[in-house]
């Protein structure tokens, strides 16, 4: 139900903005993927992986309540799109020895999407108008 509103809402507003709001709806799917992992949204907890909320623009290993790898920690990365998408493509290279065990995303398209997904959620979960 709620996701239905969701699709509504998208549909709206694509007809709007339609590269932006196509690709953080084409990221919701890619993200399936993450989920795995980690949590997004108003009621999301850490799991294998931290919370997601608010990610873009916030600093590496700094989600309260996280047990981060030191690798994570002392990265001094703070998560711009631009680095996102390095990390998201191979997150060993860019964090050596993270505990994040995932192969990347090698799809171009896909990272952009996942990333444009991310953005919308500010630090409570909520989406950010
Ligand atoms: C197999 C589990 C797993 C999958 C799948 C996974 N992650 Fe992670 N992710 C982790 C773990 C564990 C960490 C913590 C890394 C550390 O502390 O070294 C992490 C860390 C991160 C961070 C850094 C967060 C911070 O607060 O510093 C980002 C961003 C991230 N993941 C995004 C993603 C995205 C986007 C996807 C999907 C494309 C994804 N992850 C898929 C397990 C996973």
């Amino acid at each position: 139900m709620v996701r239905a509103a969701f699709l509504a809402v998208t549909f709206v507003v694509v007809s709007g903005a339609p590269a932006l709001a196509q690709n953080a709806a084409t990221g919701e799917k890619d993200f399936i993927v993450c989920r795995a992992c980690h949590q997004i949204g108003p009621n999301a907890k850490n799991a294998v992986g931290p919370v997601l909320n608010g990610v873009v623009g916030r600093k590496a290993g700094t989600y309260p309540g996280y047990n981060y790898s030191a690798a994570n920690k002392d990265s001094g990365i703070t998560w711009t799109p631009e680095e996102l998408d390095k990390y998201l493509t191979s997150p060993q290279t860019v964090v050596p020895h993270t505990k994040m065990i995932f192969p990347g995303l090698k799809d171009a398209q896909k990272r952009k999407d996942v990333i444009a997904y991310l953005e919308q959620f500010g630090p409570d979960g909520q989406k950010k108008q």
